[in-house]
């Protein structure tokens, strides 16, 4: 298959093109390199299927959605411009440009309790699983859609100075995309464990 991953150079985009690359061409994508996008520009989204063509799978894990406290004067709009309105554009520019029987695979996300700043996060994460199960029935042409739903990642944790034992490898957590890019999944959440 030829596979456009976004966010091929994250933590989770690397795992992912790694996997993907073994089995696959992987075609990286980031708003950096020689191939860009940058999901909260919908032009970028749509000028990407005019220079990559033939794609028969699209993988977007780029993207996030900053913590901010509810009190705050955060601008919420411009805030899920990226990773929700970027990942639906995404999705709907898709429709027009993947071969048949061709699958988009998004990113949410899920905070493992409730955490302070992290409600714009799950109002973007719980809107593109909802969003993802009812396109679903309206995809054509044998295309599927399905997100990707991690906790925190191991690597991530690390990163944070956190203990990585309380979170999925990246390389777990690229099982999930591979499975929904390579199997038969559609509308679905699909939420990586630690092998
Ligand atoms: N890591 C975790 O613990 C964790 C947990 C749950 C959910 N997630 C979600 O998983 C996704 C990936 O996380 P990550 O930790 O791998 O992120 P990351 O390490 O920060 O990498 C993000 C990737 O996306 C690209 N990117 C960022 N903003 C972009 C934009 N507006 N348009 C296009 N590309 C963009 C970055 O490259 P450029 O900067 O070059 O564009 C990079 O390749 C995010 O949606 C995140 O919310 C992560």
């Amino acid at each position: 298959m030829k596979i456009v991953v976004i966010g091929a150079t994250g933590t989770i985009g690397t795992a992912v093109v790694g996997l993907l690359g073994k089995m696959h061409e992987v075609v990286q994508v980031s708003r950096k390199g020689p191939v860009r996008v940058d999901l909260a520009d919908p032009a970028s989204i749509d000028a990407l299927f005019t220079t990559v063509r033939d794609i028969n799978a699209v993988v977007c894990c780029a993207a996030s959605v900053a913590l901010a406290p509810l009190d705050s004067d955060t601008d919420v709009a411009a805030g899920l411009q990226g990773k929700l309105l970027g990942q639906v554009h995404l999705v709907r520019q898709a429709l027009n440009h993947l071969r048949d029987g061709g699958s988009i695979t998004l990113t949410s996300g899920v905070f493992d309790r409730p955490m302070r700043g992290a409600s714009f996060g799950a109002l973007t994460n719980a809107g593109l699983e909802a969003f993802v199960r009812a396109a679903a029935i309206e995809m054509p042409r044998g295309l599927r859609v399905n997100v990707v739903s991690p906790g925190w990642v191991a690597e991530t944790l690390d990163i944070l100075g956190r203990d990585a034992a309380d979170g999925t490898p990246a390389a777990d957590v690229a099982l999930a995309y591979a499975e929904a890019v390579e199997g038969s999944a559609q509308g679905r959440t699909l939420s990586p464990k630690r092998t």
